[in-house]
């Protein structure tokens, strides 16, 4: 399924202006295969609760969801297991540490990750995702994604999932640091192949900004009436994307955009204005701590000409 949106030209314009902040970032080259990402592309897309999308930019671009997955699995697993069971695991606080430090679980008693956003505590939040084998994990992860755009053709890329396993020697070090502290009970090797599956998961910046229009509105897909996440975890998610989603710059980001919002080192951005829309961004320049460059750019704007912040 191409993209369904209608290219929109104040969108466009704000991607014009955005533009020029792309060569102030850097595509993320620690997974060899992202490196091959053009630093120059860039989309937006915007979906309302209607059904109706727009879009500007270089829209037929594709993203893996890399830490954008963080939060679909943390909804998946909360469902399943329930908010008791998972937060005695992670816990709810950000740690204005980089994405991947494995400082805080060293100096946290317990060996408690600090949240789900952060690597440590997505891979125990991958960990509890139910099924006999890696495949119908993932599968039931990807199916779960499919609902949430209503995009039957979604998958992943192999390239980026082969290359993220091949070379994700931190993370295998936060899981082999978990399980010593028994936060994690499964093999590590299934682990780090399970979880850079749903990294690679790829979609375009209207499928982002489908899922974002669906935490929007509280877990409600409200074309179809159905409730894929209950009110209550969707607003969990949006909770944690707000205090941790863009890392140790969600405070600034609080600030300047105010909406909630997941970024990915792919360079995507899923935003979720409540009540009102979702936001997909794909622009795979990044800044110093690991958010799309001129995404954020593009989402400041937004915020101000549109008034979307929450606060
Ligand atoms: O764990 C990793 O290294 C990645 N696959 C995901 C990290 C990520 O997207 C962090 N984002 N800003």
């Amino acid at each position: 399924m191409g993209c369904q949106c209608r290219s929109n030209e104040e969108l466009q314009q704000l991607v014009d202006q955005a533009k020029k902040y792309t060569n102030k970032g850097k595509v993320a080259d620690y997974i060899p295969a992202l490196e091959k990402a053009n630093p120059e592309g860039l989309s937006v897309a915007i979906y309302y609760p209607d059904g109706k999308g727009y879009c500007a930019g270089d829209v037929s671009g594709k993203v893996t969801l890399q830490s954008i997955s963080k939060v679909l699995t943390l909804a998946l697993v909360l469902m399943e297991k329930g908010e008791e069971y998972v937060f005695s695991y992670v816990g709810k606080e950000p740690t204005g540490d980089p994405f991947n430090s494995i400082a805080k679980l060293e100096t946290n008693k317990a060996s408690k990750p600090l949240n789900p956003m952060i690597n440590a505590g997505a891979l125990t939040v991958t960990h509890m995702v139910a099924g006999d084998s890696v495949n119908e994990r993932f599968n039931r992860i990807l199916h779960f994604i499919r609902e949430l755009t209503q995009n039957p053709t979604i998958g992943f890329n192999e390239d980026v999932a082969r290359s993220e396993y091949n070379t994700a020697d931190l993370n295998r070090s936060l899981s082999y640091f978990l399980k010593q502290h028994k936060v994690i009970n499964e093999d590590v090797e299934n682990l780090i192949e399970l979880y850079s599956k749903q990294c690679a998961i790829e979609m375009d910046s209207q499928d982002l900004a489908r899922i974002g229009c669906v935490l929007a509105m509280n877990g409600k897909d409200q074309l179809t009436g159905k409730q894929i996440i209950p009110g209550d975890i969707a607003r969990i998610c949006k909770t944690f994307m707000v205090t941790c989603g863009m890392y140790n710059a969600s405070g600034e980001f609080a600030i300047n955009v105010g909406i909630p919002a997941k970024s990915g080192v792919s360079g995507g951005i899923m935003g979720a204005v409540p009540g009102k829309c979702g936001i997909g961004i794909y622009g795979a320049a990044l800044d110093e701590k690991g958010n799309s460059v001129a995404g954020i750019k593009i989402l400041e704007m937004m915020a101000k000409k549109y008034s979307l912040s929450m606060f």
